[in-house]
């Protein structure tokens, strides 16, 4: 079967990583996780004491920073310049600062040209907000992936706790760090989060992990028939 590539983009905490990393276990494809990137990177510069509103020090630095990732069965191991920083990019100190790191285009043409590199062979699926639109127009599969802000902070507040029982965050504080990030994903002037015109719309709100992979399969089989 042909091996094409598909396009994952939407808000905070649709679930995309999730569903795209078990589709492509499904398919044997490769899966890049963007976001991953996108907060490597941040991390790194907020462990070099250098803040994200400083564009021209954020732009500077990051032209050396090189961001991995590999895909071990479970868990992506993410790396900036070697160092494994796999366990610190979720945090809530980056996750309040990397949709302002997200919005240089320094930042961007530094991460989108290795993303383009990556899927050059096809047989991926990459998640994140502008595959769709600017990374990938030409995936032959488009989806954008959304859910109620509720049920995002939910699924969000469950995975964090679990992980972090000693560290709890509240439902107050996920769902006002979605509501920024939505806020300023979508009105940066630089790829903005929007739904690409050739992108099916999936609504995951009353969808389990499951029925969401399913009907993603759906889509695959349709389009590589
Ligand atoms: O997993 P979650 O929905 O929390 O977000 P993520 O995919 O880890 O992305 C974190 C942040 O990186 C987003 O809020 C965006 O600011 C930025 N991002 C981006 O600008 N472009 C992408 N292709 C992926 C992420």
């Amino acid at each position: 079967m042909k091996k094409i590539a598909i396009a994952i983009d939407g808000p905070a905490g649709a679930g995309k990583s999730t569903v795209s990393k078990a589709l492509a276990q499904r398919l044997g494809y490769v899966y890049l996780d963007t976001g991953a990137m996108y907060r490597a990177l941040t991390c790194e510069l907020l462990r070099r004491g250098i803040a994200p509103d400083e564009e021209a020090k954020v732009c500077a630095a990051v032209q050396n920073l090189t961001v991995e990732l590999k895909n071990d069965r479970d868990k992506t191991i993410v790396t900036v310049n070697d160092r494994d920083v796999t366990d610190h990019i979720r945090r809530p100190e980056v996750s309040a600062r990397v949709s302002q790191v997200a919005a240089y285009g320094c930042v961007r043409q530094h991460l989108v040209k290795e993303q383009q590199r990556l899927a050059e062979n096809g047989g991926i699926v990459m998640d994140g907000r502008d595959i769709g639109t600017v990374v990938l127009p030409r995936a032959e599969l488009k989806v954008f992936l959304t859910a109620s802000v509720e049920e995002r902070a939910r699924r969000r507040l469950v995975q964090w706790n679990e992980k972090h029982p000693d560290e709890p965050q509240t439902m107050t504080q996920i769902v006002q760090n979605i509501q920024e990030r939505d806020r300023k994903d979508t009105e940066r002037a630089i790829s903005p989060l929007r739904q690409a015109e050739d992108a099916i719309l999936l609504d995951t709100t009353s969808l389990t992990r499951e029925e969401t992979i399913d009907a993603l399969t759906a889509m695959v089989k349709k389009v590589t028939a």
